[in-house]
């Protein structure tokens, strides 16, 4: 298709050596609705996940199991590309930041932004000394404001390490002389950053001066190395960020994936990450002489019965365990419908079932169990022949019809629970529909009433299963399998009675039921 339009989406890429929990299933589950939606309704979609695998943590992690780095993060890389599979993560490619088209790519981009001169005329990258309060123990370095002071007065990390003050060598980004380029930037772009709050929050950041970017470290060495300088390997950040241009082969700007999809049209992230993605990230491409992104999403956090999740609380949800117990479409829709996208949410098991059983089983689950039973009951299992439509009928056809387009927009929003809300404004219609019209009295006293109900009610579930195959695709599939609809009937160019509308006579299959019922496991555990 020439003239098709193109969709590139992003999650970040998680650090490798941490246990996948539910906030990372939560930005993964969010990405993945937002490209099959997209999908459906016809762009070519990219969706990139992957893991970031760099770094003093990893080296040191692989150091304490006794392997090296590279066979280390071989096999902890996987528990993401598990999460992947257990989700149903439709993602187009899985970047992995110790690849070798990985530290090609960065390299690259490394030696373009420190050949084009910054705003005020000087290089972009300069050679100075990075200092901080560093605490050998840790590996790490910490600010002054996060220290505590021993009982000799000793200055002490928060993990209670000591900590002196070091000096090393290191490569800078001279962020400082890109202030009024990244204004500029956010004046023409009102929409780079969303939600509105958060683009504020950046704006008065940078408003408010910034200090040139410590790029490399010497103190370890598992990392991507600086080009002419095998010293230094490029601290955590530009060789994270980097990852979104190497998956369309950068530094081939030529290359069809390049041209097709970047700018990217979303970088979904966490609220905690916000700085690196709409404030160095711009800077970066923009003396790199790329184009910038066209959005970057921040979502709440997940805390646990209001608790930070934390492997020392012992509340970490882990997904797998999660989606074992209660069903992947369930967490899904779970996750998506119970905060508005944007807050922070909080995590219970009973919100959940709650959720799954009232929304999912009682309201969808029930109106295809209801409707599909009938017809298997009274119309020998065939779509029925509709008589003359009456206004009830127009009028829940054309609200099931007309639910697309105010889907496409809360979708492009960002507004996942705004979209389920639209779509439950149809089951709920399409079960008030059913408590009026009662076919099961039709059925005694005019039959072609009850096969007209029973087309209508069965022509509308099509639609909402089509429309709830982003955000529960197990059970949208299972609706659309009792309806005989094709594979390349599933599709949102296919959801008006016009274009793809059921055909009276198709024998359809037994029905079967969709979403169980949940029993809540270890109530009062979160
Ligand atoms: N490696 C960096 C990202 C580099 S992107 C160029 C990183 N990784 S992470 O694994 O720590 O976090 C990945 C994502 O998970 C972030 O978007 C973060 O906000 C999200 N979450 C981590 N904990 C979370 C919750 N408790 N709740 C919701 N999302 C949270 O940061």
């Amino acid at each position: 298709m020439a003239d098709q339009k193109s969709f590139y989406i992003t999650t970040p890429i998680y650090y490798v050596n941490d246990k996948p929990h539910v906030g990372h299933a939560y930005t993964t589950i969010a990405c993945d609705t937002l490209a099959r939606f997209k999908r459906l309704d016809g762009f070519q979609v990219k969706f990139l996940t992957g893991t970031d695998e760099h770094g003093q943590k990893v080296e040191k992690a692989a150091a304490e199991s006794g392997v090296k780095p590279q066979d280390y993060v071989d096999q902890v890389s996987q528990t993401f590309r598990d999460l992947t599979s257990t989700l149903q993560i439709t993602n187009d490619d899985f970047i992995r930041t110790t690849e070798e088209r990985h530290s090609k790519a960065c390299q690259t981009f490394w030696t373009r932004i420190s050949e084009n001169r910054a705003p005020n005329g000087e290089n972009n990258i300069y050679l100075g000394k990075y200092s901080g309060w560093y605490a050998v123990r840790d590996e790490a370095y910490y600010s002054e404001n996060e220290l505590t002071e021993g009982p000799t007065g000793q200055k002490l990390a928060p993990t209670g390490a000591p900590v002196e003050w070091v000096e090393e060598p290191s490569y800078f980004f001279r962020l400082s002389a890109w202030q009024e380029k990244l204004i500029e930037f956010y004046e023409d772009n009102p929409n780079f950053v969303k939600p509105n709050t958060r683009f504020n929050e950046v704006r008065r950041f940078v408003e408010g001066g910034l200090q040139d970017l410590s790029l490399s470290r010497t103190t370890f060495a598992w990392g991507v190395e600086i080009p002419g300088n095998a010293d230094h390997v490029m601290y955590v950040w530009i060789d994270a960020l980097t990852n979104y241009i190497t998956a369309l082969d950068y530094p081939d700007t030529k290359s069809a994936s390049y041209k097709t999809f970047w700018p990217a049209d979303l970088h979904l992230v966490g609220k905690d990450i916000i700085r690196f993605h709409c404030v160095y990230w711009p800077a970066f491409l923009m003396a790199a002489g790329l184009k910038t992104p066209k959005e970057v999403f921040a979502h709440g956090w997940w805390t646990v019965e209001g608790q930070k999740m934390s492997k020392s609380l012992g509340n970490v949800i882990d997904p797998e365990e999660l989606v074992q117990t209660y069903g992947l479409d369930q967490v899904r829709y779970f996750l998506l419908r119970e905060v508005k996208f944007g807050a922070d949410g909080d995590f219970s098991s009973s919100a959940l079932v709650q959720r799954a059983n009232g929304e999912l089983a009682n309201e969808l689950g029930n109106l295809a169990q209801r409707v599909l039973a009938m017809i298997g009951n009274n119309c020998d299992g065939r779509v029925p022949e509709p008589g003359e439509f009456t206004e009830d009928d127009s009028k829940l056809l054309i609200a099931a019809e007309a639910a697309l387009d105010s889907c496409r927009q809360a979708i492009d929003k960002k507004a996942f629970h705004e979209v389920l809300e639209i779509i439950w404004k149809v089951v709920r219609a399409a079960n008030g529909y059913v408590d009026k019209q009662a076919p099961w009295v039709l059925r005694k006293t005019n039959l072609i009433r009850m096969n007209t109900v029973l087309f209508i009610l069965s022509e509308s579930l099509r639609k909402i299963a089509i429309l709830m195959l982003p955000f529960v695709p197990t059970g949208a599939e299972k609706i659309l399998d009792q309806l005989a609809i094709s594979d390349a009937d599933r599709h949102f160019a296919k959801i008006s009675l016009a274009a793809g509308g059921l055909k009276s006579g198709t024998a359809l299959p037994k029905p079967e039921p969709v979403f169980n019922k949940l029993k809540l496991v270890g109530e009062g555990k979160g």
